[in-house]
């Protein structure tokens, strides 16, 4: 499977794209001086070039997210020691799991850890944003301190991301985003969700 077909499918680009090939239709019903044989090919070559359009998108936005998910080597460790208890199936579960109210918390925690960002598979993450989205508020949450999670900073000693850390991670997120972006800009796509949206943050930088 391509990794574009997990991630991308409700990108701006797709519904604006979707929205030409319906209009065109839609145009092309309208049209009743033409016989029945034209306005099926002229109905064929819009729609053909838009779909070829997107087709090489597509394959831009792929090779962008297989490059993404090369350089995502580099930075996996830190999100190994710092989210990965929650943010994917590679759990280290403390002692005190086996306490069952706590077992509980800790269970939810993963859960709902997992349904907004997972990072069990490396880049693209999964969860319902976009990948531009998902990087930016990687981004937030750790320049906030909001992530990984104060209780479990509590029971977890060099878990915070800080100083060159964040720096490496900073650094991955904002060329990331730029190349997706960069894909879109190349096709006239207004940037999707995430890339220009930030900044309401005083600790980003
Ligand atoms: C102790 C478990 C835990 C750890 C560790 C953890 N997270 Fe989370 N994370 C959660 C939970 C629970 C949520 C969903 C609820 C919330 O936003 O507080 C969440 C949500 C998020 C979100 C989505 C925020 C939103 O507003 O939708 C991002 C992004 C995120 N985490 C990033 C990270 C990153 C990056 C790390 C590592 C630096 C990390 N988390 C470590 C538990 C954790």
């Amino acid at each position: 499977m391509s990794l574009i077909r997990k991630s991308a499918k409700f990108s701006p680009a797709f519904l604006i794209i979707a929205a030409v090939i319906g209009a065109g239709i839609a145009y092309g019903d309208g049209e009743e001086k033409h016989d029945q044989s034209d306005k099926q090919s002229s109905e064929a070559d819009n729609s053909s070039v838009v779909r070829s359009e997107l087709e090489s998108l597509m394959n831009s936005l792929d090779s962008a997210y297989i490059l993404i998910s090369i350089t995502y080597e580099n930075v996996k460790p830190i999100f190994e020691n710092s989210c990965y208890d929650c943010h994917s199936s590679k759990t280290k579960y403390p002692w005190y799991y086996n306490i069952p109210i706590i077992q509980g918390l800790i269970d939810d925690d993963i859960k709902v850890a997992r349904d907004h960002v997972d990072m069990d598979t490396g880049f693209p993450f999964g969860g319902h944003a976009s990948q531009t989205e998902h990087l930016r508020e990687i981004r937030e949450e750790i320049g906030n301190g909001d992530m990984p999670l104060w209780s479990y900073r509590l029971m977890h000693s060099g878990v915070k991301i800080e100083g060159a850390t964040q720096d490496t991670i900073y650094k991955w997120i904002d060329e990331s985003i730029a190349s997706i972006a960069k894909v879109y800009d190349n096709y006239g796509f207004p940037a999707p969700s995430g890339v220009n949206d930030g900044g309401h943050d005083n600790n980003e930088r």
